[in-house]
C-alpha cells in the first residue's frame, strides 16, 4: 500500500503522544522527530551519539516544538538490562508509549553471501533484527496502556525482493518484515497497530554509501518524505495493521 508524503497536518495533530524513534539523531530518524514535534509529540529521540542527540535535540527546541526527551543506547550492545531500564523509564515518567518507530539501522557491505564477513553480519543482525526485536518485547507493556499505539518498522524494497550483494542488509529487512507481520496477527485485537515502511530512496548517509557515484540532488531528502510518518502515527491511520506500507513521493 502507497502513502502519501504530502500530508499537511496541524501543530496540535498528535498532541499527548508519547513516541519512541531509533536512529533520532540524523537521517531520516531526525527528520521524523522534527515532525512528530512539530506536530505535538514528545518524541523519545534514542540514540548511539549523545553529541548528535542533542544538536538534533536543540534544533527541536529551537523551532518551538515539543521538547523532546534524548534517550542514548547503543543498540549493538544494549542488554536486557539496559531494555529492562527503558521500559521502567517510559513507565515511570510517561505511563503509556504511544508510537514506537524502529528506524535505526546500517547497511553493512556490498558483497556476495560467499564472501560475506562474519563479525559484519552478526553486527547488522543485532543492530537492524535483534534490537528492535528486545525493543518491541520491552515495551509491549508500555504500548498496552495507550489507547490508540502504533509500532512501525523502517524496511527497504530489498527486504521484499531479494537483490544480490545486499548482503546482511537485505536478509535482516526480510526478517523486520517477518517480524512485523508476525506481531501484526499476535497484536490484532489489541489497541497496538504494526505495520513495515519502505521509503524507498532518500539523500541521507545511508544512501550515499550504497550509492556513492550518484547525483543525490536528484535523491529526495528524508523531510520531504517525514510528513508520512505524522500521517502514520495519527488517528487517520488508525485501520493499518500487518500492511507493507511504501511511502509515494507526490
Ligand atoms: N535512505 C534510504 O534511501 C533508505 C531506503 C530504504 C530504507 N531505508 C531505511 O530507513 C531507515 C533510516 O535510514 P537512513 O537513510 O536515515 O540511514 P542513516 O542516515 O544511515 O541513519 C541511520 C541511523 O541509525 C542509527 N544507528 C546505527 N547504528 C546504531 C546503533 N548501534 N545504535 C543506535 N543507533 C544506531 C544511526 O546513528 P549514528 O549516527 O550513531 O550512526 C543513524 O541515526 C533505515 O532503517 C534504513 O534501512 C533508507
Amino acid at each position: 500500500m502507497q502513502i502519501s508524503t504530502n500530508y499537511s497536518f496541524s501543530q496540535d495533530e498528535l498532541t499527548g503522544k508519547v513516541i519512541l524513534v531509533t536512529g533520532a539523531n540524523r537521517g531520516f530518524g531526525k527528520a521524523m522527530t522534527l515532525d512528530l514535534a512539530k506536530a505535538g509529540a514528545t518524541v523519545i529521540m534514542l540514540g548511539r551519539d549523545l553529541g548528535s542527540l542533542e544538536t538534533a535535540y536543540d534544533e527541536v527546541v529551537d523551532a518551538g516544538f515539543v521538547e523532546p526527551i534524548l534517550y542514548p543506547l547503543d543498540l549493538e550492545g544494549a542488554t536486557p538490562e539496559h531494555y529492562d531500564q527503558l521500559q521502567k523509564d517510559v513507565l515511570d515518567n510517561f505511563g503509556k508509549l504511544d508510537g514506537l518507530i524502529h528506524n535505526a539501522g546500517i547497511i553493512g557491505a556490498m558483497m556476495p553471501i560467499e564472501q560475506y564477513d562474519l563479525k559484519l553480519w552478526y553486527s547488522t543482525m543485532q543492530i537492524n533484527v535483534n534490537a528492535p526485536f528486545m525493543l518491541t518485547q520491552c515495551l509491549i507493556p508500555a504500548l498496552n496502556k495507550s489507547p490508540d499505539a502504533r509500532i512501525l518498522f523502517l524496511s527497504s524494497s530489498v527486504g521484499r525482493n531479494a537483490r544480490a550483494y545486499w548482503g546482511a542488509y537485505g536478509v535482516s529487512k526480510f526478517a523486520i518484515e517477518g517480524l512485523s507481520k508476525t506481531l501484526s496477527e499476535e497484536l490484532e485485537k489489541t489497541n497496538i497497530k504494526t505495520n513495515s515502511l519502505d521509503p524507498k530512496r532518500m539523500r541521507t548517509k545511508m544512501r550515499q554509501t550504497a550509492y556513492p557515484a550518484e547525483n543525490a540532488d536528484n535523491i529526495p531528502t528524508p523531510e520531504s518524505m517525514s510528513p508520512a510518518i505524522v500521517y502514520l502515527m495519527s488517528e487517520g491511520a488508525k485501520a493499518l495493521n500487518g500492511e507493507q506500507l511504501t511511502l509515494e513521493l507526490n
